[in-house]
């Protein structure tokens, strides 16, 4: 004989236990999910705050696929010149390693000083017996490591101006071939300012795009930035290819530049 078991009638308090529980549990799962992943992200941001963090973040989020033709020390800010002695030359001139002149010792530094600032400036670029190029990092725009030159020298007593040589104007010819280049590789994003792409008209991006220095635009240019490809996409150019388009590019931004002057200072 089956045994007969009589359903319990469900009262109206289970079936809204069952209905709530039924519906909220998922929801309180995605808000938990929500939630969890908001603060990983929370997380990425705040660690943001250091340069090498920031460096170090950007590698990691960089989709794989771009990791290759994208240099991630490229765009960014420029360190003072404290910041740069900081991270990077008081590592020997904090403590006198190999010899380097002491930050703060006027003695070991004055005969320095009185090369000038020039040949100063060129020994930290190009390394000088055992100080090595850039302080050893060759990620180091040439106006950081003027900066940080100019920090360690004027602390103690020295009154330089972290300036750097004037860079040689590009020949006609260069010109020319850089317009070409320009037309044919660049213009598509430059001209249209597509992606981001900084153009030739945008005064405010240039100027500070050109104080950055050529050495580092040319970098920039042949390894290509988070946003620009490296060669403009195109792999056949040459190097000297990509400079003289970054040649012709500078020498357009100058000119819009100097064009915006006037109209500048009569509106003000
Ligand atoms: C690995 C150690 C080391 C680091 C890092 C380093 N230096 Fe030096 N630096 C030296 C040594 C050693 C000398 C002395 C070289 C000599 O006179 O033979 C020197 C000398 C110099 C001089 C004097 C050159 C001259 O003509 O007398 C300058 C300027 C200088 N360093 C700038 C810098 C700057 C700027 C940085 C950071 C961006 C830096 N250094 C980082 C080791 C270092
Ligand atoms: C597919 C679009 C595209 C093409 C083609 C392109 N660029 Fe760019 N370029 C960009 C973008 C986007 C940026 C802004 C990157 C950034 O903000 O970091 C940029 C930035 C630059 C910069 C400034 C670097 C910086 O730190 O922002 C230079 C110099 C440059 N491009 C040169 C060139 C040259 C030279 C060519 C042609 C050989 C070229 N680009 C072709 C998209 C392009």
């Amino acid at each position: 004989m089956a045994e007969h078991h009589e359903m319990k009638k469900t009262t109206p308090q289970e079936f809204l236990l069952a209905l709530v529980g039924g519906l909220f549990a998922p929801l309180i799962a995605i808000i938990l999910i929500i939630v969890y992943v908001m603060g990983i992200q929370e997380g990425l941001v705040k660690t943001g705050s250091s340069e090498a963090e920031d460096r170090a973040i950007r590698e990691r989020i960089q989709p794989f696929g771009v990791a290759l033709a994208v240099d991630p020390n490229a765009p960014r800010v420029e360190r003072s010149g404290e910041q740069v002695y900081n991270e990077v030359c008081s590592a020997c001139h904090g403590t006198g390693a190999l010899g380097a002149p002491k930050f703060k010792d006027a003695a070991a530094w004055g005969k320095r000083i009185a090369q000038g600032y020039d040949t100063l400036l060129t020994h930290a670029i190009k390394g000088f017996n055992k100080m090595p190029a850039r302080g050893g990092d060759p990620d180091l725009t040439d106006l950081e490591v003027a900066r940080s030159v100019v920090y360690m020298t004027n602390a103690v007593g020295a009154n330089f101006e972290a300036v750097l040589k004037k860079e040689p104007e590009p020949t006609p010819e260069i010109l020319a071939r850089g317009q070409a280049v320009y037309a044919q590789v660049c213009a598509r994003c430059h001209d249209t300012g597509l992606t981001g792409a900084q153009k030739l008209t945008d005064t405010a991006a240039w100027d500070a795009l050109i104080k950055q220095g050529k050495e580092y635009l040319y970098k920039a240019a042949i390894e290509g930035t988070l946003g620009g490809p490296a060669r403009g996409g195109n792999d056949k150019l040459s190097d000297a290819d990509v400079k003289a388009a970054v040649d012709y590019m500078v020498d357009e931004a100058k000119k819009a530049i100097t064009a915006a002057k006037p109209a500048q200072e009569a509106a003000r």
